[in-house]
């Protein structure tokens, strides 16, 4: 039997509180919490042998890539039913053309915008509003670049919950607006960037009894720290000599972070890899903190990036992303939107598409490799965050007039000028 609780991540104050606490919060210090556990030791093999075997049952553990690990995020007891789609089980792919368009590393991706609403925010979802569920909740609500808001509706209908989701108005983008109106969402624009949405959000969730399922939210990191133990799982328990992920409100970095430190704990693996994050230019609060050695970190007042996914400027999970990268021996690294969407190029040419904010991982690999950063050959797993689909126009208005040109041809139904078409076009 595992006991579960909250805990400070400050090294210097880890205090503890209930799972039930109404605030994400440290009451003494300020800072965020992590859901830990007091478990026994996990036999190891015979949860490499469960978690393999469970792959072929029909039940909730088989089904999802979440809680086929259920014994890694006891927060939730055995056997207790809990909120799912059959999120994660994506596919983890070789990009040979990418990874030598990137300088030559040994590229795979992992893609989570196979997930049942297209994005990584799946395997946090169903975390978060099972635990949602737990408590009673009756309202979730989210501040959100559009993936959140996109998943946290789908669970929340699912669960009988109302879903209320506070947005950038005009910053989102259209696929991923469309989700949280279909699933039922009360979608409200806010006239300002994410971070002010967020801030706006926050400050009415306690007088309004609102469930925030932002990833300052402990139980979604536990949910997205499985994606490690999947990748790991499909790879034989090999490690990467680097997982690259984009960094927004750097949720995921931390949850990664989280997830490979307790399994080097339980001795599933004995190294980690190096994680990197990737931001755009405009919006890289976190990878100036590290460049400049800083320990805290300057918000950027007014990010800026077509990747509209991690347009955000003040992420509320630095320093759950500062542990992580520390522990990792990690790094980041900023990529401008032209060297973005020429790597989302290249993902395309083996034929994987996903938005623009996945696309920096490529593109902050290549630059990593012309800097010497990352050696040839290198055996590197880039974390796609989401589906192609997500934001389709981007995919349009990317390409240039004379490619546009070549490959989009309008004919009248006329066989004589379609022949004649077809001769130019095939030439
Ligand atoms: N990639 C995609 C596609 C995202 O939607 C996000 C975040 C990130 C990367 C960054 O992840 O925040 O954990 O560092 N999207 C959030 C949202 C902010 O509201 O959908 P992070």
């Amino acid at each position: 039997m595992a006991t579960a609780f909250l805990q400070c991540v400050d090294e210097s104050c880890r205090r503890r509180f209930p799972l039930n606490a109404s605030e994400y919060r440290c009451e003494a210090c300020g800072s965020l919490l992590d859901v830990e556990y007091e478990m026994a030791a996990p036999d190891r093999a015979a949860l490499l042998a469960l978690w393999q075997q469970r792959k072929s049952s029909t039940g909730i553990e088989g089904q999802s890539g979440v809680w086929r690990f259920r014994e890694m995020l006891p927060f939730i007891a055995a056997g207790r039913s809990v909120v799912t789609l059959a999120e994660g089980n994506t596919p983890l792919v070789e990009a040979a053309r990418a990874g030598d368009w990137a300088g030559g590393v040994r590229l795979t991706v992992k893609h989570q915008g196979a997930n049942p609403t297209g994005s990584f925010k799946d395997l946090g979802m169903t975390a978060c509003v099972s635990q949602g569920a737990i408590l009673g909740c009756g309202v979730v609500a989210c501040a959100s670049t559009g993936n959140t808001s996109a998943s946290m509706s789908a669970y929340a209908v699912r669960a009988g919950m109302k879903a209320l989701v506070f947005v950038p108005a005009g910053k989102i983008t259209a696929a991923k607006l469309a989700q949280a109106l279909e699933f039922g969402a009360m979608v409200i624009e806010v006239a300002g960037n994410f971070d002010q949405a967020f801030h706006l959000l926050r400050s009415f969730a306690k007088e309004l009894n609102l469930y925030l399922v932002n990833s300052l939210n402990p139980f979604r990191l536990e949910g997205q720290k499985t994606i490690i133990f999947e990748l790991l799982e499909r790879r034989g328990w090999r490690v990467p000599d680097y997982i690259v992920v984009p960094g927004g409100n750097l949720g995921n970095v931390s949850a990664m972070g989280k997830g490979l430190c307790e399994l080097r704990r339980h001795g599933f693996i004995d190294k980690l890899p190096r994680l990197v994050v990737t931001q755009a230019e405009g919006a890289n609060p976190f990878c100036r903190m590290l460049s400049a050695g800083a320990t805290e970190l300057t918000p950027v007042a007014d990010p800026q990036t077509e990747a509209t996914a991690i347009r955000i400027g003040n992420p509320v999970n630095w320093k759950k992303a500062l542990r992580s990268i520390r522990a990792t021996d990690g790094l980041c690294e900023s990529v401008s939107d032209a060297e973005t969407f020429e790597a989302k190029a290249a993902l395309a040419g083996d034929g994987i598409g996903c938005e623009p904010a996945s696309a920096t991982t490529v593109a902050g690999i290549r630059k990593l490799r012309k800097s010497g950063t990352i050696q040839a050959g290198a055996d590197v797993v880039a974390i796609l965050t989401g589906n192609q689909l997500k934001d389709p126009e981007s995919s349009l208005l990317r390409r240039s007039a004379e490619e546009l040109a070549r490959q989009r041809v309008s004919v009248e139904a006329d066989a004589g000028k379609l022949r004649a078409a077809l001769e130019r076009a095939l030439k």
